[in-house]
C-alpha cells in the first residue's frame, strides 16, 4: 500500500493487487445504491440465503424503535449456515480448523460439523428442551461451544453465552436473569497452561439458580469434577444413546424470533441481555463479513475473539459459516508458552485473513519484532481489528510487521447491541490509522452535542446512529422500558451508541471512546456498577467506586476508589485480597489494577459518586464542571 496525501492526514490506499482482487471494486457505487434505496439493498442481500418462506416485508418501522425485519419470513440461521452447504461441494469442505493450547488438533468438514450439531440438537429436543427456552453455554474455547450455539439455535432455543472467564457471580446473575433451563458446560479449559475450573464455578453458581434443571458437562480437559445425579449429565455418556443420532430438521423460525442474548455491561445497574434474531441478524452478518473481508474459498478466516463475546457469535461461529469459510479456532493465550503462539499458528495453518483486537497487538508489540519475524508470515492478505480504537502505533507496527505492507487494516466499529460492522473500510477504501472510517452501506452516523445539533467535523460530540439495520438489537430482553430509555430517548429517533467521536473533513469517523460508565479493559466491556457491587459484597468494604484510566496495554485499566467499614483499617494485603475478591467474583479481567482507600467519594447533591471527578483527579486534569458536588 502507498502512502499518499490527497486526504487529510496519514492515510493508505490500496495497492493495484488489492483493487484487481476487490469483490467490490466501486464503493462509492455500492454506498450510493445503499444509501438511496435501503430495503432494496438488504433485500437483495437477504436473497443470496435461503428462506423457508419470503418476506412480506423487507422492513416494518411503524413501531419504531421496535423494528422488524424480514417481516412474515420463515428461516434458520442454522439451516444457512450448515444445511445449505450440504448440496454443494463445500460439503467437504472445511468448516472448522481448531488448536488446543496443549497442541491438540482438531478439524470438521461442513458435513462433519452439520452431523455433530445435529446430534447435539436431537439430545437437547430429547431432554425436553424447546423453541424460545433459554440454554445457558459457558464454555472454553472448543469445537462443542460452535456445535452447543448451533444445536439450540437449530431447535429455535434461545442461547445464552456466557464468557468463560467470568466466574460465579456473573455467571449466576446471567442464568438467573435468562431462567435458563439447562446450562451446557466442560470440565475446564485450558488457558495461559493453567487449568481454567468450569465446572466448579457452575456448580457454585447455579446453587443459587432454582430455573436450572439439566447441566451438559463437555470432557475436555479429563480432570474430576462432581457430577450431581440427575442433574448433571456428560455429553460423551448422552452421545451413545442411539436417540441422538440421524437427522434432525431444523425448527422453522420467524425472521424475528429470539436466537439468541448476549448480557454486556450498561451504563447503570446489572448487565442487560442484548437480544438478536433469526432473520435480520444471519442478513447483517453474512453481508457485513462478505463485503469488508470478502472471505473466498480459498481463505483461512481466524477471528481471535472468543465465542463469549459478541465479535465470537458473529465472526467466528455466524458469519463464517454463513458464508461456507474456513474458520480457525485456538484455545489458548497468545503468548503460551511463547510470544510467537499466535504468528506460528498463522504459519502452520496459512491463515489469510487476520481479525483481533488493539490490545492484542500491544500486548505482543512488547515482544518486539523478532518473534512475528521469525514466522512466515505471507499467507495474510487481509486483518482486522476490533473492539477499542486502535492508536497508531499499533496500527501501523499491525501493518509493518504483520501485514507486511500489504495488507489492509479493517477497522471495524461496532457493538453486542449493533450485531454486526456498523462503521468500517471495505478492503478498496483508503485508511487512516485509527479510523474505523466511513458508515457501512445504507448506514449514517452523526456527530452531536448535548442538544441534538450536529458539531461542525473535527469537534468531538456524541456518536449516533441514524438509520435501522437488519442485525440491530430488538430489546433489552423482558425490558422494553430499559431498551427504549438507553438507546432511544436521549435523541428520539436516532440510536445513542454511547461512544464519543469526532468526523474530519473527508468524513471519516474517530471514536474516542465511551461517554458511559462502561470501561473496556482489553476490549472486555465491564460495567462500574458491576465491580462496585462485587466490591461492596466484602466485608471490609462500606462503599466502593470505580473508573477506567488509559492503560498502555490495556486500553483502559480499572481503578478503585474504596471506603473501609469502621473496624478495618488500609493495608496492602487487604488491598490485596480486595483485587482477588473481585476477580473470584466476577472473573480475573475484572481485578482491579489499582485500590486507593478513601475517607470520603466525591458524590453529587443528589447521592451519585462523580466517577467523572475522580478520573480528572486521577489523571491531574482540571475538574471541570462542579456545580453539583456536595458540600
Ligand atoms: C464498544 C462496544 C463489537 C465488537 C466488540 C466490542 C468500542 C468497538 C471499536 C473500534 C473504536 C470500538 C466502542 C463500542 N469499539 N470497536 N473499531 N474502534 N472503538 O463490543 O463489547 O459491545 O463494545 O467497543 O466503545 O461502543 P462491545
Amino acid at each position: 500500500m502507498v502512502v499518499q496525501a490527497s486526504l487529510e492526514g496519514e492515510a493508505y490506499f490500496p495497492s493495484d493487487d488489492v483493487m484487481e482482487q476487490a469483490f467490490v471494486r466501486d464503493w462509492e457505487a455500492l454506498a450510493r445504491f445503499a444509501d438511496e434505496d435501503l430495503e432494496g439493498f438488504w433485500a437483495r442481500e437477504a436473497s443470496e440465503l435461503e428462506w423457508y418462506q419470503p418476506w412480506e416485508r423487507v422492513l416494518d418501522d411503524s413501531q419504531a424503535p421496535f423494528f422488524k425485519w424480514f417481516v412474515g419470513a420463515k428461516v434458520n440461521i442454522v439451516q444457512n449456515a450448515l444445511d445449505r452447504h450440504m448440496t454443494t461441494w463445500r460439503k467437504n469442505k472445511l468448516a472448522l480448523i481448531w488448536v488446543g493450547e496443549k497442541g491438540d488438533v482438531r478439524t470438521y468438514s461442513y458435513f462433519e460439523l452439520y452431523r455433530e450439531v445435529c446430534q447435539f440438537a436431537n439430545l437437547l429436543r430429547a431432554m425436553g428442551v424447546q423453541k424460545g427456552d433459554r440454554v445457558t453455554i459457558y464454555m472454553p474455547r472448543i469445537p462443542e461451544i460452535v456445535t452447543a450455539m448451533l444445536a439450540c439455535a437449530r431447535i429455535g432455543a434461545i442461547h445464552s453465552v456466557v464468557y468463560g472467564g467470568f466466574s460465579v457471580d456473573a455467571l449466576q446473575g446471567r442464568v438467573d436473569d435468562s431462567h435458563s433451563r439447562v446450562v451446557i458446560t466442560a470440565d475446564g479449559g485450558w488457558m495461559n497452561g493453567k487449568l481454567v475450573e468450569l465446572k466448579k464455578t457452575v456448580d457454585d453458581a447455579i446453587k443459587r439458580c432454582p430455573s436450572v434443571e439439566t447441566v451438559i458437562v463437555i470432557q475436555h480437559t479429563g480432570q474430576e469434577v462432581w457430577i450431581e445425579p440427575g442433574r448433571d449429565y456428560w455429553y460423551h455418556e448422552l452421545k451413545q444413546l442411539r436417540i441422538t443420532n440421524g437427522a434432525c430438521t431444523p425448527q422453522e423460525m420467524d425472521s424475528e424470533d429470539p436466537l439468541y442474548i448476549l448480557y454486556t455491561s450498561g451504563t447503570t445497574g446489572t448487565p442487560k441481555a442484548i437480544l438478536h434474531t433469526h432473520g435480520g441478524y444471519m442478513v447483517g452478518v453474512y453481508s457485513t463479513l462478505k463485503y469488508v473481508f470478502e472471505l473466498n474459498d480459498m481463505d483461512r478466516w481466524w477471528c481471535t475473539a472468543d465465542p463469549g463475546w459478541v465479535t465470537g457469535h458473529s465472526y467466528l461461529v455466524y458469519g463464517p459459516l454463513l458464508l461456507g469459510a474456513t474458520t480457525f479456532m485456538y484455545e489458548g493465550a497468545p503468548t503460551y508458552p511463547y510470544p510467537d503462539r499466535w504468528w506460528s499458528l498463522v504459519e502452520k495453518y496459512g491463515i489469510s485473513v487476520f481479525y483481533t483486537a488493539p490490545t492484542a497487538i500491544r500486548g505482543l508489540m512488547r515482544f518486539g519484532e523478532s518473534w512475528p519475524k521469525r514466522r512466515d508470515l505471507s499467507s495474510l492478505r487481509l486483518l482486522g481489528s476490533v473492539g477499542e480504537p486502535i492508536n497508531p502505533e499499533a496500527w501501523r507496527w499491525y501493518h509493518s510487521v504483520i501485514g507486511g505492507q500489504r495488507c489492509p487494516i479493517m477497522d471495524t466499529w461496532w457493538q453486542t447491541e449493533t450485531g454486526c460492522f456498523m462503521i468500517t473500510p471495505t478492503p478498496v477504501v483508503p485508511l487512516k490509522p485509527g479510523s474505523a472510517s466511513r458508515p457501512f452501506f445504507g448506514q449514517r452516523a452523526e456527530i452531536l452535542d448535548e442538544h441534538g445539533n450536529p458539531v461542525p467535523d473535527g469537534e468531538e460530540g456524541y456518536m449516533v446512529l441514524t438509520r435501522p439495520w437488519p442485525a440491530m438489537m430488538r430489546t433489552i430482553y423482558q425490558d422494553d422500558e430499559r431498551f427504549i430509555q438507553q438507546y432511544w430517548s436521549k435523541y428520539p429517533g436516532k440510536y445513542m451508541t454511547g461512544d464519543s467521536a469526532k468526523r474530519d473533513t473527508d468524513g471519516y469517523f474517530w471514536v474516542i471512546g465511551r461517554v458511559d460508565d462502561v470501561i473496556k479493559v482489553s476490549g472486555y466491556r465491564l460495567g462500574t456498577a458491576e465491580i462496585e457491587s462485587a466490591l461492596v459484597s466484602h466485608p471490609a468494604v462500606a462503599e466502593a467506586a470505580a473508573i477506567g484510566l488509559p492503560h498502555d496495554i490495556k486500553g483502559q485499566a480499572i481503578h478503585v476508589y474504596c471506603i473501609l467499614r469502621a473496624d478495618y483499617t488500609p493495608s496492602q494485603e487487604l488491598m490485596e485480597e480486595l483485587r482477588q475478591h473481585v476477580g473470584m467474583h466476577l472473573g480475573p479481567i475484572a481485578k482491579p489494577e489499582k485500590i486507593t482507600f478513601m475517607d470520603a467519594l466525591p458524590k453529587t447533591r443528589s447521592g451519585k459518586i462523580m466517577r467523572r471527578l475522580l478520573k480528572a483527579r486521577a489523571q491531574g486534569l482540571a475538574d471541570g464542571d462542579i456545580s453539583t458536588l456536595e458540600e
